[in-house]
């Protein structure tokens, strides 16, 4: 279990600009989910101020430019994003409030008036959080260009294995959809094959090579794309 749970990836880049920094201190405390008490059960609804239409995850966001994106698309939709790296959840925090370019945004609460205040953030693994949280907590989870370790034997580290593919299926309403992409072919067909042989979802998606309507590209994406790799995209529904 132990070995199972360990996060692989990584959670320190570059030193933080003073404007991130600011927006760790401040801004973050404000919209955490805070790792609830051993026993307890985390209501995603009572995260949010007021009630919320849906409720979407995000697992490991990056650098946050997809799940800022859709968070502004859709103010009625509360979203929870997941990301143990330090960076990342820095880079989500400017782009909600505004301040990609470095400029923090001189508001008394840290974050931009017309930003709908519907993301809450917890920075670390999202394996710790899901004991915690009720079966049929989300309309959507979104996991997008997962870690690929492509050697062969350290295929346990993948994340869509079929441990967190059952507790994925968990916390989706029925009906719920899961949304992967990936540009590393042999992850695909090997996510591809756990996906069908969980025997939990049914795809939706006819042409994986076109992005979902409506698709909010990331930095990550966009760099992969420039390097000649090839996105494709899957949505699953649950059963
Ligand atoms: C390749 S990056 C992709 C980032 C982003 N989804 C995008 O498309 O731009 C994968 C991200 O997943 C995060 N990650 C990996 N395992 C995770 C886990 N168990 N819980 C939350 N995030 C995780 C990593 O820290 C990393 O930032």
């Amino acid at each position: 279990m132990e070995q199972l749970m360990r996060f692989y990836g990584r959670r320190k880049g570059k030193r933080l600009k003073n404007s991130r920094i600011e927006l760790m201190e401040h801004l973050l405390p404000r919209i955490r989910v805070a790792m609830p008490a051993a026993g307890e059960k985390l209501s995603v609804s009572d995260l949010f101020e007021s009630p919320m239409q849906q409720y979407w995850l995000e697992v490991g966001f990056g650098g946050g430019e997809h799940l800022a994106g859709q968070a502004l698309c859709h103010p009625k939709v509360g979203f929870i994003g997941a990301e143990p790296f330090v960076n990342g959840v820095a880079s989500l925090l400017a782009h909600l409030n505004g301040c990609t370019a470095g400029v923090v945004q001189e508001t008394a609460n840290l974050l931009v008036p017309e930003r709908a205040d519907n993301v809450r953030i917890f920075p670390d693994d999202v394996r710790l959080l899901f004991p915690f949280l009720p079966d049929a907590s989300f309309d959507k989870i979104f996991v997008l260009y997962p870690d690929p370790w492509p050697k062969a034997r350290h295929e346990e580290r993948r994340f869509l294995t079929m441990p967190n593919l059952k507790e994925i299926c968990r916390l989706l309403k029925k009906g719920g959809e899961l949304r992967v992409a990936t540009d590393v072919a042999d992850y695909a067909s090997w996510a591809l094959d756990q996906i069908e042989c969980s025997d939990l979802f049914v795809s939706k998606k006819e042409d994986i090579y076109v992005p979902p309507a409506e698709w909010i590209s990331t930095r990550y994406e966009k760099k992969g794309i420039r390097a000649g790799r090839k996105p494709v995209y899957f949505i699953y529904e649950k059963k």
